[in-house]
């Protein structure tokens, strides 16, 4: 009798240190990674001396705080939302001062406002971080997580991360179709100089790997013409602007055959293509389906559209942003972010190529 109470307290104690065992690995989340232009820049350029912000009002409107944050959002933006669908803490912009200790185990956020591929891309934003730089605090990151847990679980823990990548919308926006007879404009043909910025991006991408990560979502542009900042320049009956239009549908398909090439030559799935323009395209052609009740005005701005100039505190403002598929001339509102994540995570491979993040996170769990 004696031996049995000892042997089930003994197989008690056996299954308290089993559940923890399991509630520790479950504790520790996923670190999550993002990298790339205004589209998932969380904060980083309130800490630069640039002209590419969200910091004033009405920016945030929506956020919890409804402050500012830098975010190019009314509220959350798709890294913010994917990390909130994961269960797991919001990353912090890495310019954060406050982005120190255990805090760096969950991830970081190195995106800056108005970068592209190229490193010319932006230069009239004087101080961002272009993409290198982002890859260098990403370095830079993973010694100072070194300090805090060791080489090897740092390596782990970049292994297992998930990253999302969004670049390439600033390289025709913000450069080659800048001004006309842009220097790059000169230089290329638009047939040129796509594949130019996709081989460009092909040694971003290289680089990235070579620095640990495993899972990389990598967002395509959306529709670069259909922008109420475009409608407000180029369209005279709302149709979207016939030359980025044509830049976006040369470059999307480019960039997933490239991803494809690598992911060949690395022989794994570590590129993960999100068919961003396809997301955006199903609002802007039916925004009443998905309840909007406009796809082509910004619901903060001026002008035809609310398309000229910034979102700034003496702009028009609309009262319910969720009927808005653009909350400023070129950023999606938070309901149109919320919809974009949606198909990320359980999109068809017509959305996710070659499949949704909750597919990887199936796989991943089980490696
Ligand atoms: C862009 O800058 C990085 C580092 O600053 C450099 O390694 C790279 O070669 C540059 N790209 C081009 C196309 O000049
Ligand atoms: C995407 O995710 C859902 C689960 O939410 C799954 O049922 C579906 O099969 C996935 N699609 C693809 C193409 O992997």
């Amino acid at each position: 009798m004696a031996e049995l109470v000892e042997n089930s307290r003994f197989y008690l104690v056996f299954l308290f240190v089993l559940m923890l065992g399991n509630l520790s690995t479950r504790v520790e989340a996923r670190a999550f990674f993002v990298f790339g232009d205004s589209l998932v820049d969380n904060g980083n350029n309130n800490y630069l001396a640039t002209t590419a912000r969200a910091d004033a009002p009405p920016y945030g409107i929506d956020y919890p705080t409804h402050r500012p944050t830098g975010r190019f959002s009314n509220g959350l933006n798709i890294p913010d939302l994917i990390s909130e669908q994961m269960g797991w803490e919001a990353t912090m912009p890495y310019l954060n001062p406050e982005l120190t200790g255990q805090k760096l185990l969950v991830g970081a956020n190195f995106a800056s406002a108005g970068v592209g591929v190229l490193n010319d891309t932006g230069f009239q934003f004087v101080n961002i971080i272009r993409i290198y730089e982002q890859l260098n605090f990403f370095q830079q990151y993973q010694q100072r997580v070194s300090a805090l847990i060791g080489e090897e679980e740092t390596k782990k823990l970049v292994k297992e991360s998930l990253v999302l990548m969004t670049l390439g919308g600033n390289d025709f926006v913000n450069n080659y179709y800048l001004v006309p007879y842009s220097a790059r404009s000169r230089q290329f043909t638009l047939q040129k100089y796509v594949p130019y910025v996709v081989s460009e991006y092909k040694k971003v991408l290289m680089r990235l790997h070579d620095l640990g990560p495993r899972r990389v979502i990598v967002t395509g542009t959306g529709p670069l013409g259909c922008v109420p900042a475009e409608l407000a320049l180029h369209s005279t009956n709302g149709e979207c602007a016939e030359e980025l239009q044509k830049a976006a549908a040369l470059f999307n398909p480019q960039l997933v055959q490239m991803l494809n090439e690598l992911n060949q030559q690395l022989g794994s799935n570590v590129f993960i293509a999100a068919n961003t323009n396809q997301m955006h395209m199903d609002f802007i052609s039916n925004p009443q389906a998905f309840g909007f009740t406009t796809s082509k005005i910004a619901c903060c701005g001026q002008g035809p559209y609310n398309g000229l100039g910034l979102c700034t505190p003496f702009s028009n403002l609309c009262p319910n942003r969720d009927l808005y598929v653009f909350w400023d001339p070129f950023h999606p509102s938070e309901r149109a972010n919320k919809l974009i994540v949606q198909q990320i995570l359980a999109g068809s491979t017509a959305y996710m190529h070659p499949m949704n993040l909750s597919t990887i996170m199936a796989l991943d769990s089980r490696a």
